[in-house]
């Protein structure tokens, strides 16, 4: 298969990401490697919504470590706990922040990020094992569209997770 994203000629969230997800669920199709799906995926995110940054951290002993991205060079790594990564991970739920500079232990790796989502996955063994990480450039950038829909494109990666 010709591995290419097309990006669907409409502004809207709804249906970029409508078109988005079965390209990325066949693009993913088979794939047994977990960096090799986690690369792919924010590459795709990235290409169709051109946000700051897109990535992932992965749960390596009591740190998040840097993972495949698309965006800026990045900080690695993470403490459990700290900054947005950190909390999402120590907490196990999304964040979204409105403007990352009212959060007080946001780590600032570019200081053109204004608002940020944090998605944990799950490996098999029911615990986090790596977050995807999203950076705008724009502040209040994510809504709850955002949450649902890139937390449905990170389930596509949680098989392959340990
Ligand atoms: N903002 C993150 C750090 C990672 S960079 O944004 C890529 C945080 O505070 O966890």
């Amino acid at each position: 298969m010709a591995e290419q994203i097309v990006i669907p000629p409409t502004t809207d969230r709804r249906k970029r990401y409508a078109a988005l997800y079965p390209q990325v669920a066949a693009l993913l199709a088979g794939e047994v490697d977990a960096i090799a799906a986690m690369a792919n995926l924010c590459a795709a995110v990235q290409q169709v919504f051109g946000w700051h940054w897109v990535g992932f951290y992965r749960v390596v002993g009591q740190q998040l470590v840097l993972g495949p991205f698309q965006g800026p060079v990045a900080c690695t790594p993470i403490a459990f706990g700290k900054g947005v990564c950190g909390t999402a991970w120590k907490e196990d739920r999304p964040i979204t922040l409105p403007d990352v500079d009212a959060f007080p232990g946001h780590i600032a790796c570019s200081a053109a990020s204004r608002s940020e989502i944090v998605i944990p996955l799950h490996g098999r063994t029911g615990a986090v094992a790596a977050v995807l990480d999203v950076d705008s450039a724009s502040l209040d950038d994510f809504g709850p569209e955002d949450g649902r829909e890139l937390a449905r494109l990170c389930r596509l990666i949680e098989p392959l997770l340990p």
